[in-house]
Parts: structure tokens; sequence; C-alpha cells
């Protein structure tokens, strides 16, 4: 007999955390029918999903038909929004409630993984009031446990990490760079032994099949997706090794950070980037609250190290781009 593959509804299945997501489950296709949700089922990475053998479902989190359209029949869903399209956390949260009030509406759905991020004014007794783009992800968490009692019986909140990929996508904040003299400069704004929660976003996929896959045991949990918490100096120093360079750091004040994002992201904004790093510095590594589940110590889950994504990864070319 022919088990019946799940439906696992993917958000963001292009990106970087669903795209993780949709590669671990492909990973079992006897056991899931994956469906990644998408603006543009036309453009080249949807096709790409499509010719690996992913149903791919155009769906708009602003737009509610296309969404119960794309989450019929789902045993998962993996729900996450991209707060960079409008950087409005008003936004962001509207359109976390739409995904919610649907998912509850799905009575064989068995589990819902919520993208998550804290609430840096709650963490911090108020200090860090600025982090827009955390609070609009937990107010959804919050509006689902307080008025969705029967999605939030299926929930699973990720707090999600800062991503070591980073390194990739915005060199020019997260690595050192290239002086004249063939040494290595890196500015940042915090002291350099303050540590932030890090992992590695391709293991995404990872954790979320290790979660489902462990049926009840992470529901109306919150799991702290930190696979390591390491400052600067540490994290320099694996380059210097890799690499064979070195590499001199320098804390850059909070002001001239901020002010260096704002042609970029506007002030409200850069204030918000800026404040979500500088909490880990004010109150120190709030991940590591006893409330959360801790990813790198759930049994078996194998996390990848910045040591790891340095192995696999050249960053030394992108450290010396103009
Ligand atoms: N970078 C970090 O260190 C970090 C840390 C913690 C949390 N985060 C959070 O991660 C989120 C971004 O996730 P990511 O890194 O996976 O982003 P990403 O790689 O840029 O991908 C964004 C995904 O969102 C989808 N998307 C965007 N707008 C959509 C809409 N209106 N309807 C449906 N799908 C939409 C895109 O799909 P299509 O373009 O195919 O439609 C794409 O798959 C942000 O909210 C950010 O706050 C980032």
């Amino acid at each position: 007999m022919t088990m019946e593959k799940k439906i696992v509804a993917v958000l963001g299945a292009t990106g970087q955390q669903g795209g993780s997501v949709v590669q671990s489950l492909l990973a079992d296709p006897e056991k899931y029918h994956i469906r990644g949700l998408t603006r543009d089922i036309n453009s080249n990475k949807s096709k790409g999903l499509a010719a690996q053998g992913v149903e791919v479902v155009q769906a708009d989190v602003g737009d509610a038909i296309s969404l119960e359209r794309a989450f019929e029949g789902a045993h998962s869903i993996y729900a996450m929004t991209d707060f960079w399209q409008s950087m409005s956390a008003d936004v962001e949260t509207e359109q976390g409630k739409a995904i919610a009030n649907i998912a509850n509406g799905l009575p064989q759905l068995e589990h819902f993984v919520w993208a998550s991020l804290p609430d840096g004014r709650a963490l911090s007794a108020g200090k860090y009031s600025n982090i827009f783009h955390w609070q609009s992800k937990a107010a959804v968490a919050k509006y689902i446990r307080d008025s969705k009692p029967r999605l939030w019986g299926k929930t699973i909140e990720i707090l999600f990490p800062n991503y070591f990929e980073n390194c990739v996508t915005n060199p020019g904040v997260y690595l050192p760079r290239e002086q004249s003299d063939g040494t290595y400069l890196r500015s940042f704004c915090l002291n350099g032994k303050t540590s932030l929660p890090n992992a590695a976003i391709s293991d995404t996929g990872k954790l979320v099949k290790y979660l489902i896959e462990c049926g009840y045991e992470y529901h109306k949990r919150t799991i702290a997706f930190n696979s390591q918490s390491i400052g600067e100096i540490d994290k320099l120093k694996v380059l210097e090794s890799a690499y064979g360079i070195s590499v001199r750091y320098e804390q850059t004040s909070e002001k001239v950070f901020r002010e260096s994002l704002e042609a970029k992201m506007g002030p409200v904004t850069a204030l918000d980037f800026t404040e979500q790093l500088m909490i880990f510095e004010g109150t120190g590594m709030i991940y590591d609250d006893s409330a959360f589940v801790q990813a790198s110590k759930l049994p078996g889950l194998k996390l990848k190290t910045w040591e790891d994504f340095v192995q696999e990864n050249n960053l030394l070319s992108l450290m010396q781009e103009d």
C-alpha cells in the first residue's frame, strides 16, 4: 500500500528560508508533496523549483484568495513574511495575521511553522523600542496565541538568527574590507566580544523538517534558532586562520553605523536595523531565555557553525571587492 504524501505549503519557497525548507523536504520525495508559493510562477527560481518536482503555486501574502487556494489540503505550512518588501511593520503584521486567519480555518492542518522574531521591548525592559521588524513578527505570534487557540495548538514559533549568509548577501556590512596595504579592516557597531545568535540559514530546512517530524512535541513552543552565539573577534579569528590574513577590528559608534544605513533604508528602518544589533550589547544573549527551546540542543540535530560556513564559502573574494 502506498502512503499518501503530506502536502507542505512553503511561503518564500524562492527565498533563503523557504528555499532551504523546500530542499530538505525534497530529500524525502515519498513522504512530502511540496507546494512552493511565489508571486511569480514564471521567474527563473520558480521554474527551477518546478523542474525539481515542486508544485509551484502563485500566491501573494497580500491576497487572501490566493493564500486560501495555495493552502488547500495542506498538512503543514511554513509561513514567513518578508519585511524588506514594504519596510513597514504594520504591513508585515497584517500579512502575518492574514496567513494565520486562513491557516486557522484548515481542519486537516497539523503543523503551522511561524518564522518569527522576539519582541525587543519585552526582552530589554523597553530599552530597545524601535526594532519594528521584530515587533511585527512577534505581534503575529501573540495574535495566534491569544486569539486563535486552535491554530496555536499546532504552531511552532521559530526565532530566526543573524544569518551567516548575510556575509554573502551584504558583505559591505558583515565582512572585513581589504585595505590598500593588503591588511583587512572590520568596522562594526558592536564591541567585538558581543555575541549574536547565529546560524546558517541554509539549515532552516533541516530544523523545520526535524520539528514537524517530532509530531506534537514542539507545538506551542518557541525555538531559538541559534547554532552558535559568537562575537566579531572570534569570527575574525576563523577568517584569519582560513585565509592566512590579518584583520584589525574597529568598533564604530552606533550613530555612525546608523547614519551609514540611512541612505539605503531611510532613518526609521536604519534605527530598527541598528537596534536589532545593539540589543545584544545592551541586554546580552536574549536568545538564551529559558522560555525558549534551544535549536542547538535538540537531540540528533547538527547545525552548521561559523567554521563550517567559512569552509564551504569563499568569503575572501567578497572582502576584496570595491
Ligand atoms: N537576514 C537576517 O539575518 C534575518 C534574520 C532574522 C529574520 N530575517 C527575516 O527574514 C525575512 C526574509 O526572509 P528570507 O531571508 O528568506 O528572504 P529572501 O531570500 O529575500 O526571500 C524573500 C521571499 O519572500 C517571498 N515574498 C516576498 N513578498 C511576498 C509576498 N507579498 N507574497 C508572497 N511571497 C512573498 C519571495 O517570493 P517571490 O519573490 O518568489 O514572490 C521570496 O521567496 C525578513 O522578514 C527578515 O526580517 C532576516
